[in-house]
């Protein structure tokens, strides 16, 4: 029986894990979940938010499945989830984003892949207060992580017969640091001569994808852009409760959504488990589950075609109800 790491997250974290990993029961795949507990909740006990049993959990088993887990804002301990990305080097942030059956949205045919550089930039959390007016932030770029990371964009565009990869930068702006970043895509992308490859600012990005999105197909990014551009693509196809994510390097990978833990909802039995149904599908892909993961997401559209849907996408069921409803499809 294959053991992952399950990081149950807070938020609606717990909720969203519960319902997922009762829809895999049902699909009749054998996981020997290693449950793992992270974030605000063990600081007391364990003294840290990121205890080393995550870690080490997460070597041993080499795969992880983690929902959300809260950062406090201003202040307060690091990102669990920014030190786990480093900590594991899990370099590639990779967000699928394409149209959901029966989901409403501004645009049909959305197909996206955002490849978000994980492990550096304003990420690197190397701040100081110079002085009671003042405060600090290095952004960190380079040239390793650039380019195995233009990399990973562009194998990816190969394996999955993709057209296109387009990197964002700021380069006008930050000349030094994008533009390393920009360089370094442009230098990889000359030994992929089959993928076209294309440049474009961040802000004009935006502003295109709002617009027209259509156009876009692979997205390469550094860390800061990366992350508020998967937000944005999640807006495209319907909201934050459908957006996958995966974080991949060479020796391991955790699959999460790209939501936080929204207290907004949390504990009422509305949040959307879609994201990180999403995210463990491909998990399954990435084991080797391919037969169980198509039949999981043909159960899922099949509820969303049926119209059981949750609040956030236009829909009037609770968690447990569309987990059910998936799972009355298998
Ligand atoms: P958020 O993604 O938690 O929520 C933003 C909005 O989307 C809220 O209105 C929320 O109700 C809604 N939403 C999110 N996921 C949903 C779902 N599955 N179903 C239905 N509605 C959903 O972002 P926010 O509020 O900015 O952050 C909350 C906390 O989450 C912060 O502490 C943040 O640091 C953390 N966070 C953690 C992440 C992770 O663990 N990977 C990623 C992003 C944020």
């Amino acid at each position: 029986m294959k053991k992952i790491t399950l990081i149950k997250g807070d938020g609606i974290g717990p909720e969203i894990t519960d319902a997922v990993v009762k829809i895999i029961d049902a699909a009749g795949v054998k996981i020997d979940w290693d449950v793992q507990t992270a974030g605000a909740d063990v600081i007391e006990t364990e003294g840290s938010p990121l205890p080393d049993r995550v870690i080490e959990s997460v070597k041993r088993n080499k795969i992880a499945l983690k929902s959300p887990v809260t950062t406090p804002i201003g202040k307060g301990f690091r990102s669990v989830n920014v030190q786990l990305r480093k900590e594991l080097d899990l370099y590639a942030n990779l967000r699928p984003c394409y149209n959901l059956p029966n989901v409403k949205t501004r645009y049909d045919g959305v197909n996206i892949v955002v490849v978000r550089e994980n492990t550096e930039d304003l990420y690197a959390g190397i701040e100081r207060q110079v002085d009671e007016n003042t405060a600090e932030s290095i952004k960190i770029i380079t040239r390793s992580a650039s380019t195995r990371i233009a990399e990973f964009a562009f194998d990816y565009a190969v394996k999955n017969n993709r057209k296109e990869v387009c990197v964002v930068t700021k380069a006008n702006i930050c000349k030094l640091s994008d533009g390393l970043f920009l360089e370094c895509a442009r230098e990889v992308s000359k030994k992929y001569p089959q993928i076209k490859f294309r440049e474009i600012l961040v802000d004009n990005c935006c502003m295109q994808l709002v617009q027209n999105p259509n156009q876009f197909d692979v997205l390469l990014l550094p860390n800061l852009y990366g992350d508020i551009v998967s937000d944005l693509c999640a807006g495209l196809i319907g909201g934050l409760g459908i957006a996958q994510g995966a974080n991949i390097g060479k020796d391991y990978a955790v699959f999460e959504p790209v939501h936080g833990s929204a207290p907004d909802i949390a504990g009422q039995d509305k949040a959307n488990p879609t994201a990180m149904l999403m995210s463990a599908i491909e998990m399954l892909n990435y084991i080797g589950e391919t037969e169980a993961a198509s039949r999981i997401k043909k159960a899922l559209f099949e509820t969303l075609e049926a119209g059981v849907k949750t609040i956030d996408i236009g829909g009037k069921s609770t968690c447990s109800e569309f987990t059910n409803a998936i799972i009355a499809r298998l």
